[in-house]
């Protein structure tokens, strides 16, 4: 029998949680005291865990259905489950800063939501490290429902109504060009700017760099918003920057997080993680009819 430890990491959000081996045996009260801190706390580290990427899978498909992986899928049709975060291949080897693929990966130094771009967005990331840059390479976080909580009055009136299209190809092809197959397979998607998290009511904005735009609204009043949004969600002070160390496995609550990696130097350093998503259970959670 384990014991699950959750220790808290800030006010506002973030668990460090020990006690429990993921790719062991879960008990379906261990799996249902993790959902339960998914809601509580949005992000979720447990240390020095035991992984490969068969019992990812299997923990994945604990917390939901595992999300294609949509550069592949995009790409060329064919289905996998792990994205491949950072500059190590599968055959071991390590790209530097040059290469394309290292470069591509620089879009994830935008704050984003995984996924916020598709029809159903994804619910959580999780993500296994097992080799880590001795500089650099931490990934910062930042919670839109503190974001929510702590917009004026007359923002949060403004905001409550609205949708906002999300586009994958507009938010990567500020640094790299987007292939054409996988570019036609992520066309925009639009989600109600505030959603509420089912399990609790809180409410959160939907923002992030792959927003690309309000509906009805001019160009420039949409992109005026949504990079005040942005601004408010991660003014320093209120962000998580996680360290990594191999062993980490993270989870975090894509509904209601942003995320960005910091960038490491991967001409010295070789950084190895292994990326799973679960799907999401709706198109865009709509608010309560209380507004509450
Ligand atoms: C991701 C991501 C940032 C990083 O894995 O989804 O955005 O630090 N990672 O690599
Ligand atoms: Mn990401």
């Amino acid at each position: 029998m384990t014991q699950l430890n959750i220790e808290p990491l800030h006010d506002n959000f973030g668990a460090r949680v020990t006690g429990v081996a993921l790719s062991g045996d879960l008990s379906d009260s261990e799996v249902a005291l993790i959902r339960e801190a998914i809601d509580s706390y949005e992000f979720l580290c447990f240390p020095e865990q035991d992984m490969n990427d068969e019992k990812q899978l299997a923990f994945t498909g604990l917390l939901g259905e595992p999300e294609a992986e949509h550069v592949t899928f995009g790409k060329t049709g064919e289905i996998k489950y792990f994205g491949t975060v950072g500059n190590v291949q599968d055959d071991g080897s390590s790209l530097g800063n040059a290469n394309t693929s290292t470069r591509y990966q620089t879009g994830n130094q935008l704050w984003h939501s995984d996924s916020s771009f598709r029809e159903v967005p994804s619910f959580v990331s999780i993500l296994h490290a097992y080799e880590v840059p001795g500089e650099g390479g931490a990934t910062e976080f930042a919670s839109m429902r503190a974001a929510y909580a702590a917009l004026p009055d007359d923002l949060r009136r403004t905001v409550e109504p609205l949708h906002v299209l999300h586009d994958y190809v507009f938010s990567r092809s500020q640094v790299a060009p987007v292939d054409p197959n996988h570019a036609a397979s992520l066309p925009p998607a639009m989600h109600r700017l505030v959603r509420a998290n089912p399990a609790n009511g809180r409410k959160n904005t939907y923002s992030g760099s792959h927003a690309r735009s309000i509906p009805g609204w001019s160009g420039v009043d949409s992109r005026r918003l949504l990079d005040d949004l942005l601004e408010r969600t991660t003014r320093t002070g209120e962000i998580h920057t996680h360290q990594w160390r191999a062993g980490d496995t993270v989870i975090w609550d894509n509904r209601c997080l942003l995320h960005r990696g910091t960038g490491y130097d991967a001409d010295r350093w070789r950084r190895r993680m292994r990326q799973t998503r679960v799907v999401g259970s709706e198109k865009g959670i709509v608010p309560s009819p209380t507004g509450h």
